[in-house]
């Protein structure tokens, strides 16, 4: 495939015009992307480009029926300047599974790969390498093809970008725990990491926000009595020394930093249980103490803790602990990622 990869390199960088020591979460966009198109019954192969606009027919699907599906990978800079991704297969396969959800073609592993390296050795100079910051990189695939006829479309475009990214959170994380309004049903797309799951989130969130909250922890569809995900993440509690998350199911996404902070805690020795959690033993465990920690775990957000939730109009503090689970898990994690220690787990590339 490689020898098919077209290459145009941006005439000029614009790469001097950015503030790397104060870097927001996706605002500045790299040199290059990626473009992969899909027509008459294949993928065609990746073209890596100057990062520019996209030029589509306004009656193509992804602006009427939402055919559009998207990734969030990180690429992290050691010391030594080299730079790393970490499990990048299993963006590639979520990606895919998000594909056929929403009935979109699958992409070739290498095109996903081969685009992704290919583009990350052209603008490497933008991973950033300050504390804590990353290149935030985002694939994603929509429905390029037109018709108002509400069936898939026959064109579609892959496209990667990448943004030199600092904390996706600025500070404390409060939380509100959801009573009316659902992420995900089973039997729907809550798995997938689908556009529309996060543009349903975006009324129920602004309500939260202005009632003083950061997101909103969504519960099941059903009974609204168990704990799901967050907005951007997943969740875990810690209940007196054990770590709990909930079970992906058709409404949960299969979080990679998930999968990982449960590995790693297995690893340390951390109880663990991956199972339902209800909103009335986060409540009761919070009332008596024993709710040490709450939280969220995804790529953006890495792992950052919830300080504060919120339930049927009562706030609910967590406690300032020092040496917290959040702490131990985030520093393990992110000593992979950034190439500082040993990788015994096999998960950086
Ligand atoms: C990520 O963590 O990479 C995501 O895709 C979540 C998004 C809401 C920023």
């Amino acid at each position: 495939m490689t020898n098919t990869l077209v290459v145009e390199k941006a005439k000029t960088s614009k790469i001097q015009d950015v503030d790397f020591d104060n870097l927001s979460f996706g605002s500045v966009y790299s040199d290059h992307m990626l473009v992969c198109d899909y027509r008459n019954g294949k993928w065609e192969a990746p073209k890596v480009v100057p990062y520019q606009p996209l030029s589509l027919d306004p009656s193509a699907k992804i602006f009427h029926y939402g055919q559009s599906i998207f990734e969030g990978m990180k690429a992290y800079k050691d010391e030594a300047g080299d730079a790393w991704l970490f499990r990048p297969l299993e963006n590639f396969k979520r990606l895919n599974k998000s594909a056929k959800r929403l009935a979109i073609p699958e992409l070739p592993e290498e095109y996903f790969m081969e685009g992704l390296t290919t583009l990350l050795q052209l603008d490497k100079d933008w991973i950033p390498q300050n504390p804590g910051s990353s290149l935030y990189i985002r694939p994603f695939m929509f429905a390029s093809g037109t018709g108002f006829h509400a069936s898939p479309a026959d064109e579609y475009k892959f496209i990667i970008c990448t943004a030199p990214s600092g904390a996706y959170f600025s500070g404390k994380v409060k939380v509100l725990i959801e009573e009316n309004y659902s992420r995900a049903a089973n039997g729907g797309v809550g798995y997938a990491k689908a556009g529309g799951n996060y543009a349903g989130q975006f009324y129920p969130t602004q309500l939260a926000i202005e009632k003083g909250y950061n997101q909103v922890i969504w519960t099941d569809d059903n009974s609204h009595e168990y704990i799901e995900e967050a907005g951007a993440m997943n969740v875990f509690v810690r209940i007196n020394d054990t770590l709990i998350t909930g079970p992906t199911s058709d409404r949960i996404l299969d979080g990679i930093t998930r999968k990982s902070i449960l590995d790693i805690a297995n690893e340390e020795g951390i109880a663990t249980e991956v199972r339902k959690i209800s909103v009335h033993e986060v409540v009761e465990a919070a009332k008596t103490g024993e709710l040490k920690e709450m939280f969220g775990a995804g790529t953006a957000a890495v792992i950052s803790p919830i300080s504060a939730f919120g339930y049927k109009d009562t706030d609910y503090d967590l406690p300032e602990l020092q040496n917290s689970y959040a702490s131990l898990l985030k520093k393990r994690i992110t000593d992979i990622q950034y190439n500082r220690v040993a990788d015994t787990f096999g998960w950086r590339y």
